[in-house]
């Protein structure tokens, strides 16, 4: 791929509704369709990262004859980070249905002045030596979570390619990812410029979280 950042917003598809849906907050009171919207950027992402997979003939055998299909040579491995992930994960495994599956559970914890830590608590994950690994989250605003997510995830081996895939990023986000993870490719549903003192990205969105699952106490 000759760049590291492919922002699906540049290109006149039906993928632009879908990103409307999810930022229209009078939509947004819809969480399955909220949901489903993020379900379904996955499956769009997941079908333009497939675009960089090796590719093999196989031959299949039709009731009629035979036919040469051009497979991929392996399956990859899908990862996302608790909660907010699941829906856009779910849209992954839609498409690569043999995919191997990796969850963390990774979350700001907040100070009183406004600073946070990010605080990864579980993993679970399959062998990523030698794999394609696909995170995908719905928001990259700082980068902190995912990069710690990748630092844990390359703890269980050297994945050959990296890619991560979200529904908005910011710049500063994108910034600190590449600076501190510069094997990634970069899938985007759109790039906002701004940040919040709380880092939340503006326009964005919301918390995308909340707005899939319900609204969680916060400790
Ligand atoms: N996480 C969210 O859900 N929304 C943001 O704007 C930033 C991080």
């Amino acid at each position: 791929m000759p760049t590291r950042i492919f922002n699906l917003s540049k290109q006149q598809t039906v993928a632009n509704q879908f990103m409307a849906e999810l930022r229209d907050a009078e939509i947004q009171t819809d969480p399955m369709r909220f949901r489903k919207n993020l379900e379904r950027l996955g499956e769009i992402l997941a079908y333009e990262i497939s675009k960089t997979f090796k590719y093999e003939n196989k031959t299949v055998e039709t009731p009629l004859g035979e036919v040469e299909i051009m497979l991929p040579l392996q399956q990859p491995v899908l990862a996302t980070i608790l909660r907010a992930g699941l829906p856009m994960h779910q849209g992954m495994l839609n498409i690569f249905d043999r995919a191997g599956n990796a969850f963390l559970s990774a979350y700001r914890r907040h100070h009183k002045d406004g600073s946070f830590e990010i605080s990864l608590d579980y993993i679970s994950c399959p062998s990523i030596e030698g794999s394609v690994l696909i995170i995908s989250d719905p928001m990259l605003a700082t980068g902190a979570s995912m990069e710690v997510c990748i630092n844990e995830l390359l703890k269980q081996g050297e994945p050959a390619d990296i890619h991560v895939a979200v529904a908005i990023a910011a710049q500063d986000g994108i910034d600190h990812l590449l600076r501190v993870h510069p094997k990634v490719q970069l899938w985007v549903g759109a790039i906002d410029e701004e940040l919040t003192a709380k880092s939340y990205i503006v326009p964005g969105l919301g918390d995308a979280g909340d707005l899939a699952f319900g609204s969680k106490v916060q400790y």
